[in-house]
């Protein structure tokens, strides 16, 4: 693995003040994350909603700088670099989220937000003309509709213009934070198809997020399984579908359509139905786990090797009834 993202026992804590009195709390929305992704690859993060991917990729661009841990780009460690040569970096790095309403300025004509990325990295007018219908064109939008507005698109064609301003800055890494689920179903496989050619022919390194596994399977070389903000389960896609062993990562399997009975996911209560405590203290799945005992509660699982490229944080692995294999393909 040429290690081009490397994430080590990051962590982001939030403070949230103290009411009625009370003193301040804070929530660990990231605790401790560490994986590493070559170039070219796709990283695929999947977990509930609230277990933190979005505060996770946000403290590995910086946006949202981690309460501590590092982050190593490329070679280069993030966190040790000034204000301006993270800008420079930034470029390179770049973030396309779920909501394509909230990402475009309505003011603004498409060709001018697509301008904006050009302009700041000093391209002169008549090349940044040609840049524009290039990306345009790219991402599959008639050049000739540059000077439209956002209203005048659809929320499919507003992503394709999200991804193309992302791409305006010509990065080598993007992170895809949901960026199909606030579309129509029928529109989601067309995105994810011009996202896999672009990443083909423009050889770019995805960080791919998603609530849905059967989608960041589809995606991604290697799969990391995120619950109450700590990584669970890390391994290959293969490995993942078909030996995949954490209690919670069959679970998100018994979950998805089709697949109501998986062999040694418990049924415990749906994702996101339970509110995540400021302080977890021993496995976060405890709660919810049917294998769960007194050693559960009290210390915290590590992940661990348990096959090749394959690491799991739950210590009664052994004990977990492994899926029959076929019923786990896609
Ligand atoms: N700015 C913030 N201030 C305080 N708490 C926050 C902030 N952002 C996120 N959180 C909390 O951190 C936890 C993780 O949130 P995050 O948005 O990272 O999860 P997520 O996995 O991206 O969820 P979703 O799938 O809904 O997007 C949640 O408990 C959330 O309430
Ligand atoms: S460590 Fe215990 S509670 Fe956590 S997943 Fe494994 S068996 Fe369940
Ligand atoms: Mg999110």
């Amino acid at each position: 693995m040429d290690r081009f993202l490397i994430v080590k026992n990051l962590v982001k804590r939030y403070r949230r003040p103290g009411l009625f009195g009370r003193a301040a709390a804070g929530v660990c929305a990231v605790d401790r994350v560490s994986f590493a992704m070559s170039r070219e690859t796709v990283f695929g993060l999947v977990g509930e909603s609230g277990c933190g991917k979005t505060s996770l990729v946000r403290s590995i661009l910086f946006l949202d700088p981690p309460t501590s841990g590092e982050v190593w780009f490329d070679g280069t460690c993030l966190n040790t670099l000034s204000a301006r040569r993270l800008r420079d970096f930034r470029k390179r790095m770049q973030i396309v989220f779920q909501d394509p309403n909230s990402a475009l300025n309505p003011k603004m004509r498409i060709e001018d937000s697509l301008a904006e990325g050009l302009v700041n990295r000093g391209i002169p007018a008549p090349e940044r003309n040609r840049r524009i219908d290039k990306l345009l064109d790219m991402v599959g939008i008639r050049p000739t509709h540059r000077r439209r507005y956002p209203h005048e698109f659809s929320g499919g064609q507003k992503q394709r213009i999200v991804i193309a301003r992302a791409l305006s800055m010509e990065p080598d890494f993007l992170v895809l934070d949901e960026p199909v689920s606030n579309l129509d179903v029928s529109i989601q496989a067309q995105i994810i198809n011009l996202l896999l050619d672009l990443k083909q022919d423009l050889k770019l390194t995805y960080l791919f997020i998603s609530h849905d596994l059967n989608l960041v399977a589809y995606v991604s070389d290697r799969i990391g399984v995120m619950y109450r903000g700590r990584l669970v389960e890390v391994a290959s896609t293969e490995e993942i579908m078909r030996r995949a062993r954490h209690p919670y990562t069959l679970r998100l399997f018994a979950s998805m359509p089709g697949r109501s009975h998986v062999e040694g996911a418990d049924a415990g209560p749906a994702a996101g139905e339970k509110k995540r405590p400021d302080v977890i203290t021993g496995c976060a799945y405890a709660g919810d786990c049917a294998l769960a005992d007194e050693r559960c509660r009290r210390r915290e699982p590590m992940l661990r090797e348990v096959g090749e490229d394959h690491r799991i944080a739950c210590f009664k692995i052994e004990a977990v009834v492994p899926c029959d294999e076929d019923a786990r393909l896609p």
